[in-house]
């Protein structure tokens, strides 16, 4: 689908639908209104004869009958209260008209500038917020169903945002307003399409995306790009390395497990060559991502029903993906690292066993109680590989780490924790603008007893059930030793059981991706 803005009388515009908004208690006036003298009135009747009340979400659609205005079909699209429109009203609100559009079978479907008028939301903001909601509201994971499934996803195939302009052409102001809405459109293209990226590696069934299907992608990611680099670590040589964790989680599995290591640096033109010379120097961050291809719980196997979802457990490696395939456009003046340790937990002959004591490369030990709690086991040999090869200023790991945490914050909600209060504002901060949840959640230090094991350093899990989410941080805080980290537990809004927010339909949402995107656009 294509988003674009356009400047023109909203009741002249040649669409199939055009959708218009109603806030609770509004006037007819604006837009609206304007569509509405257009129309005689028409819309006004239909409110009231409908008993529509502009709830937020609720719909009301009408055909055009003899050409009276440019569009075919009228939406009106409830927003709620005055005070609920925010950008992220706007980016729902963007995803019921393109399902609705999907419904009517509408091809070509205007709106308004939604959000720019009383809300006083800006035109970057407002535009960006309507192209995230429109692309990210229209995906669909159709891959393996049958064309006749499928026919209705070409609708729809534009969207139209009509400044209501009076304007035949463009002025001072206004020139500029659409200026900042064409970039707004630009950057919610480029977070839509990175987060869709990542939707489409964790959607794919776990037998066809194993770790060699990482590696590969990895490699496609860097190949031909300027700044972008590569580096694919086999079985041996993470051996080498004393990856014993990590190796630990990929015995069981008939498929090789593959390290995987992405760089990008900003180009030469770009501010790094001014920072270096003044002495600042180039800030280098770290992502690392869980990636288990598939967690059936190894040994300490899951029971079937915890099991159905478990391809989404490479959805942090796979949001690291989406990270990088967005960075030659965005090009943020922050050298950036992307980390995986990937593999399958399987049970088999050759799996590690409950009891089992693994070394780490930070050269702590594991006693691996639990080898359903492998997701850690591998993020400390990740960590301290990027402690040791990659030095960076700071880290932030996203993983699906515990069902604990969806326990305590549910599926909209990621829990973040973290040993820097600066990173951790950073964090909030770039969620925040995006309309990614998160929840700060503390690193007791009282609960670290917990974490040591009698017989090795570690223990994998803890004594009790409790807190659980919490207790996974510290024992990841084990490997990241005084270097600034946030980590961000996304068990719960990675994959999406049933679709509650309309922008991210049922299955993998691509979340942390655009949050990430942020926070290196910010710093
Ligand atoms: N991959 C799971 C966590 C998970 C749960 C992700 C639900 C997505 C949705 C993780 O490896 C796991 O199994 N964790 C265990 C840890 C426990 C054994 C300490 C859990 O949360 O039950
Ligand atoms: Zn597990
Ligand atoms: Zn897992």
């Amino acid at each position: 689908m294509r988003v674009k803005i356009q400047q023109g009388k909203l009741e002249k515009f040649a669409c199939d639908l055009l959708a218009l908004k109603w806030v609770q208690g509004q006037k007819m006036d604006g837009s609206t209104g304007a569509v509405d003298k257009a129309l005689k009135g028409l819309i006004f009747k239909m409110i009231k004869e409908e008993g529509f009340k502009g709830k937020e979400g609720e719909v009301m659609v009408f055909p055009i009958l003899g050409g009276k205005i440019g569009a075919k079909k009228v939406m009106i699209l409830g927003l709620g209260e005055q005070k609920n429109v925010t950008p992220e009203l706007v980016r729902k609100s963007a995803a019921r008209i393109v399902k609705e559009a999907r419904r009517q079978k509408s091809k070509k479907v205007a709106t308004i500038f939604i959000g720019t008028g009383t809300a006083g939301i800006d035109p970057f903001t407002a535009a960006k917020a309507i192209t995230e909601g429109a692309l990210l509201g229209s995906y669909t994971y159709a891959k393996y169903k049958s064309k006749e499934a499928t026919h209705d996803l070409v609708y729809p195939n534009e969207l139209a945002i009509v400044t209501a302009g009076v304007h035949e052409r463009a002025t001072g102001s206004e020139q500029e307003k659409l200026r900042a809405a064409q970039r707004g459109i630009k950057e919610g293209e480029l977070y839509s399409q990175a987060a869709i990226f990542a939707r489409e590696l964790v959607n794919e069934p776990a037998s066809n995306m194993v770790p060699k299907t990482l590696a590969d992608e990895a490699v496609a990611l860097a190949k031909d790009v300027p700044g972008m680099e590569v580096k694919i670590l086999n079985r041996a040589q993470c051996e080498k390395m004393g990856m014993g964790a990590y190796l630990g989680v990929a015995k069981g599995s008939d498929h090789e497990p593959y390290f995987i290591h992405l760089v990008y640096r900003p180009g030469e033109g770009s501010k790094r060559a001014k920072d270096e010379k003044s002495g600042k120097g180039l800030k280098r961050i770290a992502i690392v991502g869980k990636g288990i291809t598939f967690d059936s719980g190894g040994m300490s196997l899951k029971p079937a029903q915890y099991m159905e979802t478990m391809k989404c457990d490479m959805s942090g490696c796979a949001a690291m993906f989406g990270v990088f395939s967005a960075l030659p456009k965005l090009k943020p003046n922050v050298e950036v690292h992307g980390i995986s340790a990937v593999c399958e937990n399987m049970p088999s002959g050759r799996a590690m066993k409950p009891g089992d004591i693994v070394r780490t490369v930070s050269g702590k030990t594991v006693e691996v109680l639990n080898t359903d709690a492998e997701g850690r086991l591998t993020l400390a040999d990740a960590f301290g590989y990027v402690l040791k090869y990659v030095k960076p200023d700071a880290m932030v790991d996203l993983a699906t780490l515990t069902g604990a945490c969806v326990v305590a914050l549910g599926e909209e909600v990621a829990g973040y924790m973290g040993n820097d209060q600066k990173l951790l504002e950073l964090v909030k901060k770039a969620a925040e603008n995006v309309g990614e949840r998160v929840w700060e959640l503390p690193l007791v230090e009282e609960y670290r007893e917990q974490t040591k094991s009698h017989v090795a350093d570690l223990s994998n899990i803890t004594p009790s059930r409790y807190a659980g989410a919490i207790t996974a941080g510290l024992f990841l805080q084990e490997f990241v030793d005084k270097k600034p980290w946030v980590h961000i537990d996304i068990a719960g809004p990675a994959f999406a059981e049933k679709e509650v927010i309309p922008y991210m339909p049922k299955g993998a949402t691509g979340f942390g991706v655009r949050t990430i995107l942020e926070l290196l656009k910010d710093m």
